[in-house]
């Protein structure tokens, strides 16, 4: 959510700032702008819109600078407009930088700054950090007489309530920038001779694949010849440089039109890699390294409580299926809004799962907190390596499926589904399950990147589907079981990308209520593959039929009887109940996909949404 990028070294800034911005721009794309250090002088540009808009307003400016910041915006405070965009600079116009996170106490500082006669442009809380810096910049304490940009910045971020990933540029320092993390990702690039500074790798392993990773109240000073890293309150530590674990390649449309599509269709490698080495067919068992301690712990669990937002809840639901019915241990899932305000009942043998591709969603990390604060133990299941929620967690099991770049999550859901069923058959195993049925969970499991790699063929099929209903405004998705997530998770992808309103439910609450929006036409999606539940589903579809709705079943390849009841049906391979959802899901994400494509949707860039949302 926004994105940072920052550059120092010999090269121009500006080309890079752009490349890097672009590559940043799912995380937020309302606004945009850079600042260069030029002849000891700061020059701004930005503007509403994409970094297209801005790269075509640069081009006039002239190029020489080698040090230099830039924003790509997701509007919190202040509408998208080019005065509320970053860069923002202080009132002596000596200081700029970029923001991400939110200063929750900006109005207190922004009074007491306005009463110090500091005059303000924007409706930014980032423009109150700015203007404070500045303000302690102008009037250093006796103290501060060396490196004063520096105790500027810490003096201003001790005053702050919030959350913050910055790059800040002083005229009076041209060969500087200090970055500053709390709560928001922020990464150092490490080059030959040169640095750059970003809230995530993508933006950096163009130049380098060595990386330092700030932890928060920590800071880095970067200049031309170096860097050292201090904490806020001005101890100095030593950060250890890190390999970023991949290639310019993941992050690359590779002939794909999006990354959504490109995401999608990598579902079959990515769960490979996610399930590789973790399937111990000659043992008999599952083996997740990041939780190999605290297993034995895991088994002997009272509750398990799941908490992630969005897509992520959605995978968790299924866990708690998956957990419940395998291992018979009893899990409830809450939304980490949710869970971060209520008051749990945490007690001896409550373990947590936290759930995250980006491992840096704001939610998600306070009802973390919140729970290791009452004693829980915390097992997370993260995409992103090294992320904030990877970190916090007391163990956990990677998602391992590259960098996910679509704002819509795909290979990230199928991927935490996976480590769920990976976990309830172990946890399964060493509790109750037999031999016979671990290795028929095991040998399942193994297949599903195949079975999902067909689906994919239907890719046309489904597109064509896509197209015939793009027009409807209201749609209902449908499942019974474990197929229920899944329809929350089809129609929460129609509606992410395609601004089409759609409706997840259990089948059965169809009747309750929402079968009112039923009428002539209205597409109704069923996830139907043969389970327990198959014959009560048949029937809810009727009952959709009867009404005038129009039927789109996901089924099991060769149910023939379910072309009675469905006006096109998508097939999907069988595989165990258990691991259907994994199959499942992948005709509805090619469904929401090719639905927004038709109406001329951005599928990338939905409206209103980024990617990692590191504000409550
Ligand atoms: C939807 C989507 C979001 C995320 C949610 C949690 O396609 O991507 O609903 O699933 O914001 O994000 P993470 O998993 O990064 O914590």
């Amino acid at each position: 959510m926004c994105g940072i990028v920052a550059y120092i070294g010999k090269k121009k800034a500006r080309p890079i700032l752009i490349e890097g911005l672009k590559r940043l721009e799912y995380r937020g794309y309302d606004s945009a702008g850079v600042a260069l250090i030029e002849k000891n002088a700061i020059s701004i540009v930005k503007s509403k819109g994409r970094i297209a808009v801005l790269e075509d307003l640069i081009k006039e400016k002239t190029d020489t600078a080698t040090v230099g910041i830039g924003h790509t915006r997701w509007a919190t405070h202040g509408e998208p407009n080019t005065v509320n965009a970053h860069p923002h600079s202080d009132f002596t116009g000596k200081i700029s930088l970029v923001h991400n996170g939110i200063i929750e106490n900006y109005s207190t500082l922004k009074q007491w700054l306005i009463k110090e006669g500091v005059a303000f442009k924007s409706q930014t809380d980032t423009e109150v950090l700015a203007n404070l810096i500045g303000y302690f910049y102008a009037k250093p304490s006796e103290n501060d007489s060396n490196h004063s940009f520096e105790k500027a910045v810490q003096r201003a971020l001790d005053m702050v309530v919030g959350t913050y990933g910055l790059a800040i540029i002083c005229d009076d320092c041209p060969d500087t920038i200090i970055a500053a993390k709390k709560g928001s990702p922020l990464i150092l690039g490490v080059g030959q001779n040169e640095y750059i500074i970003a809230s995530d790798a993508s933006a950096i392993v163009e130049h380098t694949q060595q990386a330092v990773y700030l932890s928060d109240n920590e800071m880095a000073v970067v200049n031309n010849s170096g860097f050292y890293t201090k904490t806020i309150d001005d101890i100095n530590i030593t950060k250890e440089v890190k390999d970023i674990e991949f290639s310019l390649d993941a992050i690359e449309l590779n002939g794909y039109e999006h990354y959504m599509l490109k995401e999608i269709f990598e579902q079959p490698t990515a769960l490979s890699t996610c399930l590789g080495g973790r399937i111990d067919t000659v043992n008999n068992k599952i083996v997740l390294g990041g939780i190999a301690n605290l297993t034995r712990e895991l088994t002997r669990a009272k509750k398990f409580i799941i908490t992630s937002c969005g897509t992520a809840w959605h995978a968790g639901l299924i866990g708690e299926y998956l957990i419940e019915q395998i291992a018979r241990i009893p899990v409830e899932v809450e939304y980490a809004s949710e869970l971060r305000y209520r008051n749990p009942i945490i007690e001896d043998g409550t373990f947590v799962i936290a759930i995250s591709q980006s491992g840096e969603t704001a939610d998600t990390l306070a009802a973390i907190e919140m729970c290791k604060e009452r004693g829980a133990v915390v097992m997370g299941a993260v995409n992103v390596v090294g992320s904030t929620i990877a970190r916090t967690t007391d163990c956990g099991v990677y998602l391992r499926v590259g960098p996910e770049i679509g704002v819509a999550s795909t290979k990230a859901f199928t991927a935490q589904v996976a480590v769920l069923t990976m976990l309830a058959i172990e946890l399964g195993r060493r509790k109750h399950v037999g031999p016979a049925q671990t290795a028929a969970y095991l040998k399942e499991l193994q297949a599903v990147p195949g079975k999902i790699a067909s689906v994919l063929n239907m890719a046309e099929h489904i597109k064509q589907i896509a197209i015939e209903y793009s027009a409807e405004n209201n749609w209902l998705f449908m499942g019974r079981g474990l197929n229920y997530p899944v329809a929350l998770e089809g129609a929460l992808k129609l509606k992410e990308i395609s601004y089409i309103h759609a409706e997840g439910l259990p089948a059965a609450e169809m009747k309750h209520g929402p079968i009112a929006l039923i009428s002539k036409g209205t597409p109704a999606v069923f996830v139907a593959t043969r389970g327990s539940q198959y014959e009560k589903i048949i029937g809810n579809i009727e009952e959709v039929r009867a009404r005038g709705g129009k039927t789109i079943v996901v089924a099991t390849q060769g149910d023939d009887e379910i072309k009675r009841c469905a006006d096109h049906v998508i097939y999907v391979p069988d595989t165990i109940e258990e691991m259907q959802p994994m199959v499942n899901i992948v005709p509805l994400q090619i469904l929401a996909y090719y639905a927004a494509v038709h109406r001329g949707y951005d599928v990338d860039k939905p409206r209103n949404l980024a990617k990692s949302v590191t504000v409550e």
